[in-house]
């Protein structure tokens, strides 16, 4: 059966509901060897939530935390687009361990890209697409941007794990 994820802004809940969502994210754990891909989750949102170019989101499936993603404007030449402003970053992102394999994955990448034309619709600041950065070595990263319609745009070596893969998506 399809599953439908709802990606949860996480700095426009109130404080309870925010506690409450951080709270199902610390559960999340990584699998075996994913640790080098990405931080930990709860971090990346505390962090996310001092900063006011990061948009953090939950990924949520039947109302609880599976997974978490990060939107940043202002900061694309981090996953080695030319420029910072034309395109969104996406990062941060990962499903937990025992919710993935399931193509939530896929489905959360598709809805990172529509939400993020929300935010440019909505701040007027006029980006074209998603970029992000994936480890060569990641193959389930790369199947599922890959699966939401992000296009390979070439290498990019600034990963401290290793040559990435920019991938990129047009809204
Ligand atoms: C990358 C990640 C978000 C994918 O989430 P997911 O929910 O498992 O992905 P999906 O179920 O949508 O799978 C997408 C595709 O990847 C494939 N895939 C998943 N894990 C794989 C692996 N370890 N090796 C090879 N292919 C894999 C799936 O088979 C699927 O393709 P298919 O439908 O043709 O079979 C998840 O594995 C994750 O959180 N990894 C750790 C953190 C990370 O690497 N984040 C990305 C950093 S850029």
């Amino acid at each position: 059966m399809a599953e439908h994820v709802w990606l949860l802004p996480i700095k426009n809940l109130d404080d309870d509901a925010r506690a409450v969502k951080l709270g199902e994210i610390a559960l999340l754990e990584l699998g075996e060897g994913q640790r080098k891909f990405v931080g930990d989750p709860l971090r990346m949102m505390l962090i996310a939530l001092e900063e006011e170019s990061r948009y953090p989101f939950a990924v949520d499936v039947n109302g609880t935390a599976v997974g978490v993603l990060t939107l940043q404007r202002g900061a694309a030449t981090l996953a080695g687009w030319p420029d910072d402003d034309s395109v969104w970053l996406l990062r941060g992102f990962l499903i937990g361990r025992q919710h993935q394999g399931r193509g939530l994955g896929t489905l959360a990448a598709d809805a990172a890209v529509r939400e993020a034309a929300k935010l440019t619709a909505g701040l007027g600041t006029g980006q074209a697409g998603v970029v992000l950065s994936v480890n060569e070595g990641n193959p389930g990263g790369l199947a599922a941007y890959r699966k939401a319609g992000f296009e390979d745009r070439g290498r990019y070596d600034g990963g401290d794990a290793g040559p990435q893969r920019i991938m990129y998506r047009a809204f």
